[in-house]
């Protein structure tokens, strides 16, 4: 929390997670029925989310440079709001938003800066995830420039939450503190063998949550309102909107203050993987970007994926496909779809943090044929 508002000379928020912020981000700022850009490519958790603020998604087209919004092609005039995802750390091109309503999602991009400003500072709102630089299993942070709006949020976000358990944070202190100890010594594939047999993963379908049209539509005729879509908003984190214990806050201050010790070896990762002729071009511009995940972008993915496995590295944060096409009912299409499919079925997010294990694989993989 400190670290942040230092960071972001901004008035912070402390939440069970990052999608509760974006919610009462979009809640505050938004009003239902009001239509929002947003990127094809980002979590499942995110477009359900939407759907419960009321408000319209509207899928922009994707840059193929970056996997984010591609400013250049939309027209601003259409929508009310927009939603930046920031993918991987890879900053989203902020000024082309400049008047409208903004709200910032830097779960992966923590420690991005543009123009030497922190992302998170640009738009009315910045969501910060506990969860992925800090590796600390949950917690979020919201930032926000004024004070006058942090009372309204934080009296929404005390409505939302739900009851806490010691015995859960407990829980998932535990299970961060296998996590991270298995990526230290090498024991990913025994790790991911038993989260599986304990039924610990998500089900998805492919690379997604199963989407159940006729439920979401039920949820739909209550909204605005979260509770009736946490099915769906709960993927890969049931508690997202549970009270947090001392214990739990004890755990995220302890990983948060860890991540600026850990910079140069994530940078140090970050321009070995950037070497790789199948980097994401986008990465090249900056490699002073401590990014969360660096994208390759390659011809096999799914076999790259599998390779990678049998050699103790899991890879997370795959977004595929693209939301018009897992939600065609519940979107606005991008009016052009082929560069997210492209690379939704190519990218190939890897951890800066872990490469002596992934590179002597990544090494022999190849760029995929190039988006027509
Ligand atoms: C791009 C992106 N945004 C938001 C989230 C949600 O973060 P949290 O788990 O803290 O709610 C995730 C989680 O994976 C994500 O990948």
């Amino acid at each position: 929390m400190k670290l942040i508002a230092e960071r972001t000379g901004r008035h912070v928020l402390s939440l069970p997670s990052n999608r509760l912020g974006l919610y009462l981000a979009l809640r505050h700022w938004c009003v239902p029925g009001q239509r929002l850009l947003m990127s094809p490519i980002s979590a499942d958790e995110i477009l359900f989310l939407v759907l419960a603020a009321g408000l319209r998604p509207v899928i922009a087209p994707l840059s193929p440079r970056d996997g984010n919004i591609d400013a250049t092609r939309v027209d601003l005039g259409t929508v009310d709001a927009v939603l930046t995802t920031n993918l991987y750390g890879l900053p989203d091109d902020v000024s082309a938003f400049a008047g409208k309503v903004l709200v910032e999602d830097v779960a992966h991009a923590m420690e991005t800066d543009v123009g030497g400003r922190p992302l998170g500072t640009f738009g009315q709102a910045g969501v910060f995830s506990l969860s992925k630089h800090p590796g600390a299993g949950s917690g979020g942070v919201l930032a926000v420039e004024h004070a006058s709006d942090l009372e309204a949020l934080t009296a929404a976000r005390d409505d939302l939450l739900a009851r806490g358990s010691v015995w859960a944070d407990t829980m998932s202190v535990a299970t961060s503190m296998v996590r991270q100890a298995a990526l230290k010594f090498d024991l990913v594939r025994p790790a991911l063998k038993l989260a599986r047999a304990l039924g610990l993963q998500e089900e998805r379908e492919g690379f997604r949550i199963a989407l159940d049209p006729d439920g979401l539509e039920s949820a739909l005729k209550h909204v605005p309102a979260l509770p009736p879509f946490d099915p769906w908003v709960r993927a890969d984190l049931h508690r997202y909107r549970a009270r947090r214990g001392r214990l739990a806050h004890w755990y995220q201050g302890r990983r948060v203050a860890k991540v600026p010790g850990e910079r140069a070896r994530r940078l140090a990762g970050v321009q070995r993987l950037a070497e790789l002729p199948t980097v994401a071009p986008a990465v090249l511009d900056d490699l002073s970007r401590p990014l969360f995940r660096v994208p390759l972008l390659v011809r096999d993915r799914d076999a790259a994926i599998a390779e990678l496995e049998r050699h103790g590295v899991a890879t997370g944060y795959l977004y595929d496909p693209p939301y018009d096409d897992y939600a065609p009912a519940f979107t606005e299409h991008s009016p052009d779809p082929a560069p997210a499919r492209w690379w939704a079925r190519h990218v190939l997010p890897v951890d800066p943090m872990y490469t002596a294990r992934s590179l002597p694989i990544l090494r022999r993989l190849e760029p995929p044929t190039p988006l027509p």
